[in-house]
């Protein structure tokens, strides 16, 4: 087997879990954490450089949505599979740095009115809403599915 490069970044992998934005409070990160997530958060790949993804950071909480570009090689869901990595990033850039994190979307993600609020384009999407805080309380793991009811080998 290979040695790991960074041993503690499987380490947080395998234990990383949501927290509910409820279970989260003040402090947010600093601006210098969050300069960080944020640009793990535009870490990812992306067929085509399109950054076909940007970043709304409102007082501690971020706020992500997607909008992707017509493009003849790269289809939108390879785009949003590209906002959703960026999320994921963030999500796992603020776990790293001691911070709970949780992606939600939420009815209001898919509602008009609210993306209309937001300054959301009519060919816009919301990936969804980064919360970010400080844990309040422990949480628990959930079940995980077991590999060998989600891997098959061709
Ligand atoms: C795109 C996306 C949208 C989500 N929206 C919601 C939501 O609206 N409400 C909710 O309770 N959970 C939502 N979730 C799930 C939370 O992120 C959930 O708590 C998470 O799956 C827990 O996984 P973890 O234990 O591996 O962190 C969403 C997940 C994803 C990927």
């Amino acid at each position: 087997m290979k040695e790991s490069v960074v041993p503690d970044a499987i380490e947080l992998l395998k234990i990383r879990r949501s927290v509910k934005p409820r279970e989260m409070s003040e402090p947010g990160p600093s601006p210098a954490e969050l300069e960080t997530i944020l640009t793990i958060g535009a870490r990812v790949p992306d067929h085509g450089k399109l950054t076909p993804w940007r970043f709304i950071v409102f007082e501690g909480d971020a706020r992500v949505r997607a909008f992707t570009k017509p493009h003849p090689k790269v289809p939108p869901w390879e785009q949003e599979l590209s906002a959703g990595a960026s999320a994921m990033n963030m999500v796992t850039a603020a776990t790293a740095l001691g911070y709970g994190a949780c992606w939600l979307t939420g009815w209001f993600a898919f509602d008009r009115d609210v993306l209309d609020g937001l300054g959301l384009k009519a060919d816009e999407k919301l990936a969804g809403f980064i919360h970010i805080g400080t844990k309040t309380k422990p949480n628990e793991d959930r079940p995980r599915p077991a590999l060998s009811d989600i891997v098959t080998r061709f």
